[in-house]
């Protein structure tokens, strides 16, 4: 996954270079630069003594000193005041400017704290949307793997609003699927089966709507569905990647995989993904939820209604929103695996 949010402590990170949340003198402060400079030792203050300090926007690189990594990229981002003053373009500026940096010394590891999201006091939401935006516009471009690291959960916060909307549509899917089941049972006036604790898949498929489809539809999707009845997964993602009129690039980092990944899929015609890997290209071409579904089912998997996971990705698709990056952040918030290879 060339972008990736992770729980830790950045001076933990193993990476090429990790980025510091910096003030314009950059001789240290508190939070993560105290952090860091705590982890790296005296070496980095007489380094960053030398450099002259730093405009809000900008960044500067030094060595790593006691950190496992190799470089420390300070940036300054700016303080909140409201909105008004410029702060959002000055926090792309952090991004933008310290990946190009990282570029420039041929770092292919570098991980990032939420600017500006503690004492500067950036709205965590729109922090952690700034960064995302940003490096995903700058992965598209450039193969580089980027970590978002966050330190803890309480400093992680996707928008109020997306997060109640996917608690609405997890509950409406989840919880009242599995007492309609009960329901029903009542209504029939049957005891509840001695095996009423049944395996949350069967259970789903009892009680998951039928799809409705017209008979010209469904004559031809069993047309379409025969003629396609031997494709493996990779042979059906390369024909959808044809189909949409994408290149193989365009997919896999649309999909947030990288291209390693991609080139075993696609030189191995019986190669099997994980789920999210799955998921993560039919999110890529976006794929309808049935054809989400036929894709998955090449790799042997399906989307259910008993577990968030999927009911997460179904709100998303149906939604029409494709946006891999935001259906990771949903899925941190909501404590599940994120999409990628
Ligand atoms: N690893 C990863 N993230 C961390 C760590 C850590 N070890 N420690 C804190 N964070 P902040 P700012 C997160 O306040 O808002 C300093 O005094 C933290 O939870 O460190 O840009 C500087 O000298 C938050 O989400 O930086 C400046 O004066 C994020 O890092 C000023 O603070 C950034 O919080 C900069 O303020």
């Amino acid at each position: 996954m060339p972008l990736e949010i992770v729980r830790n402590d950045i001076t933990k990170m193993t990476v090429d270079a990790i980025v510091n949340a910096a003030n314009c003198s950059l001789l240290g402060g508190g939070g993560v630069d105290g952090c860091i400079h705590r982890a790296a030792g005296k070496g980095l203050l007489e380094e960053c003594r030398t450099l002259g300090g730093c405009e809000t926007g900008s960044a500067k690189i030094t060595g790593a000193y006691n950190l496992p990594c190799k470089y420390v990229i300070h940036t300054v981002g700016p303080q909140w005041q409201g909105g008004s003053k410029n702060e959002k373009a000055l926090l792309e500026s952090c991004y933008k400017v310290s990946l190009q940096i990282a570029k420039d010394h041929n770092c292919e590891t570098v991980a990032f704290p939420l600017i500006s999201a503690g004492v500067y006091g950036y709205p965590k939401d729109q922090a952690l949307k700034v960064a995302i935006d940003i490096i995903s516009d700058f992965l598209l471009e450039n193969e580089m793997k980027v970590y978002i690291v966050i330190f803890d959960k309480t400093s992680y916060k996707i928008s109020e609003k997306l997060f109640a909307d996917i608690e609405e549509y997890i509950d409406d899917n989840y919880v009242d699927e599995h007492t309609d089941y009960m329901r029903e049972s009542m209504r029939m006036s049957m005891p509840l089966p001695s095996a009423t604790i049944m395996d949350a898949s069967v259970c789903e498929s009892k009680l998951s709507k039928p799809r409705k489809a017209s008979k010209k539809t469904a004559e031809f999707d069993l047309d379409a569905k025969l003629k396609q009845i031997d494709e493996s997964f990779s042979q059906m993602l390369l024909r959808k990647i044809d189909e949409k009129g994408m290149t193989d690039a365009e997919c896999y980092k649309k999909a947030n995989i990288d291209r390693k990944l991609f080139s075993k899929i696609r030189s191995d015609v019986h190669y099997k993904p994980s789920k999210p890997t799955a998921i993560a290209f039919a999110i890529s071409l976006e794929l309808s939820l049935d054809e989400t579904e036929d894709m998955l089912r090449k790799a042997g998997f399906a989307l259910s209604h008993s577990n968030k996971f999927d009911i997460i990705i179904e709100y998303f698709i149906s939604n029409g929103n494709y946006n891999i990056f935001e259906i990771n952040e949903a899925l941190f918030a909501f404590d599940q695996s994120l999409l990628g290879g």
